[in-house]
């Protein structure tokens, strides 16, 4: 099923990225401790990238939501997998994310964090694909805002294969089989 993948951005220009959000939550939770928070899988490539670039004391908690199967069609229905391991009461919460695309299962986490009484939530994706939002969510770091089309690499996934690609990509599927 690997067919060639086209490299929408390259690795280079995504670590440079990750750096420069990394400088930013640097500044801006300066003399605080943050809570990150990653969604599996997808969110691991780019917190493990982006973590390398925070200066201020970082914990990590990881959780699994799905809202996807195997294919590219949103089912608009969100399962939680795995929990979190530790409450997040008091603590500034940094969510960590691949991709922000319809805004569903970010909106549903959203809402039951907050029931956790955490201090602060934020959100953090590595690509926001604005023309496809449905729910509303408050973003506030954005790696690359990307067309409608179906990417893979650094995280993201087309039926678990391509995670591992160093850069986003699309598949090119007249080159798949
Ligand atoms: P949302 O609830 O529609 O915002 O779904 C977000 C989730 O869908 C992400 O965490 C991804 O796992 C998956 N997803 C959405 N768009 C893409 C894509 O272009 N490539 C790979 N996964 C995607
Ligand atoms: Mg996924």
């Amino acid at each position: 099923m690997e067919g060639k993948v086209k490299v929408l951005i390259p690795e280079e220009e995504v670590n440079r990225r990750i750096r420069e959000i990394g400088e930013q939550i640097s500044a801006d939770y300066a003399g605080k401790e943050l809570h990150v928070v990653c969604i599996l899988k997808g969110g691991v490539f780019f917190m493990c990238e982006l973590v390398k670039h925070i200066n201020v004391p970082v914990t990590h908690d990881f959780m699994s939501v799905s809202s996807y199967g195997d294919g590219t069609v949103s089912t608009g229905r969100i399962k939680i997998i795995k929990d979190l391991d530790e409450p997040i009461e008091g603590r500034d919460v940094l969510i960590v994310e691949d991709i922000l695309d319809t805004g569903r299962t970010l909106h549903h986490l959203i809402q039951l964090l907050h029931t956790r009484n955490p201090k602060s939530i934020r959100l953090c994706t590595l690509l926001d694909k604005p023309d496809r939002r449905v729910v509303e969510v408050p973003v506030d770091y954005v790696g690359f805002a990307v067309p409608d089309l179906f990417v893979v690499g650094y995280g993201l996934d087309y039926a678990q294969h391509y995670r591992n690609l160093p850069y986003i990509g699309v598949v090119d599927s007249e080159s798949e089989g």
